[in-house]
């Protein structure tokens, strides 16, 4: 089986991500070999497991957002140390963004950092979550508050595992999807499913090694997540993260029209593309979005972490997507009040 193999560059501490179907029977060949256990941190209910030869524990996380807490990082912690795991072992997360999240926290603390190793099994997880080393669990006051940047020794994206993936989710990891998309150009939905997740983890592993820690240009993966942050907590979390960040690229098309740096043309082609090409933001999502208050979301982008001087969006323009801070929100308002009309 040839898998695809995209290297995310970062110098000592790059590492692979292979994608393909039944991509994982590769997996012991990327286990360091100074290794000497393992331990594996799932869900149960996750249909998808890997085959390993070796002395291994398995550590069981419940799924949901709302076990992304630190609570779940003192259940895991405190499991490695009765199975002995120390720093020169590692630690295999097996599941979607929230597993390799949460798994990939409690590595980064563990010792003060043990090597993770990602096996995503959502369309989410391979070409966002699981690449790039962010990790974080959520607080009461808020998601991912706590986490840490801690790059993993190897990602394998085993498409396999997508076959029990429920539709909802599909539809989520094609929010993120189009974003990439849009940021590089690609007509992705053109390629094949391991082709289109190999260029995803390509174009995101190529931000990533210019800018690993979100200083600047790695923000470019927030496209059409200002106003999907806002939608999923004004709206308690009802729609999916991807199925709004398909209506933030929308919104962002518009607003970058309104503030004269794209055509008619450009929104025209981001509703053509996310609307009939990827079949998201239809009428149901959007008579959802429409039933939210307007003031409210405006106030929950104004304070959203990323925003470190006032309105700050991804916005298209004639060179592709950019960041773009200050954006006036008098603006945002009218063009929002226009687009929910
Ligand atoms: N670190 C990052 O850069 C980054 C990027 C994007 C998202 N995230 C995080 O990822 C999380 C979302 O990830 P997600 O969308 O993968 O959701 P998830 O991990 O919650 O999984 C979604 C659902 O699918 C189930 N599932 C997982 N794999 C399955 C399979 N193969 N077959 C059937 N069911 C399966 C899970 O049990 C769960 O119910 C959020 O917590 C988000 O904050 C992190
Ligand atoms: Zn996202």
């Amino acid at each position: 089986m040839s898998a695809h193999r995209i290297v995310v560059d970062l110098g000592e501490r790059s590492y692979p991500v292979l994608v393909g179907h039944g991509a994982s029977t590769d997996l012991l060949s990327l286990v360091p070999s100074d290794v000497e256990r393992v331990a594996v941190v799932t869900d149960p209910t996750i249909p998808f497991s890997v085959n390993l030869d070796r002395p291994h524990v398995v550590v069981h996380v419940h799924g949901g957002e709302d076990f992304k807490t630190l609570t779940s990082i003192q259940t895991i912690t405190s499991a490695f140390a009765r199975h002995g795991i120390t720093r020169r072992d590692l630690v295999i997360a097996v599941g979607g963004g929230l597993i390799t999240d949460v798994a990939g926290f409690a590595a980064a603390v563990w010792h003060r950092g043990t090597r993770v190793l990602h096996v995503p099994t959502t369309l989410v997880g391979m070409v966002d979550a699981a690449i790039g080393g962010k990790t974080a669990v959520n607080l009461p006051e808020g998601k991912n508050l706590v986490g840490a940047f801690w790059q993993p020794v190897a990602v394998v994206a085993d498409l396999d595992a997508l076959a029990t993936l429920p539709e909802r989710e599909i539809r989520c990891g094609l929010g993120e999807v189009a974003k990439y998309h849009f940021l590089a150009g690609d007509d992705l939905l053109s390629l094949p499913l391991d082709a289109r997740v190999a260029r995803c983890v390509a174009i995101k592993a190529d931000i990533v090694s210019s800018d690993e820690t979100e200083s600047g240009r790695r923000m470019l993966l927030n496209y059409g997540h200002t106003l999907a942050h806002a939608i999923e907590t004004c709206g308690n979390h009802e729609l999916a993260h991807g199925e709004a960040v398909a209506v933030g690229l929308l919104f962002a098309a518009r607003l970058a029209h309104d503030l004269g740096r794209v055509g008619s043309e450009r929104v025209e082609h981001h509703e053509r593309v996310i609307r009939q090409e990827y079949g998201l933001a239809d009428e149901s999502v959007m008579a959802r979005i429409r039933d939210l208050d307007v003031d409210e979301l405006l106030t929950v982008m104004a304070r959203d972490k990323k925003a470190t001087r006032g309105l700050t969006f991804v916005l298209d323009g004639a060179d592709g997507p950019d960041i773009v801070h200050d954006v006036d929100p008098l603006q945002v308002r009218g063009t929002l009040e226009r687009f929910l009309a």
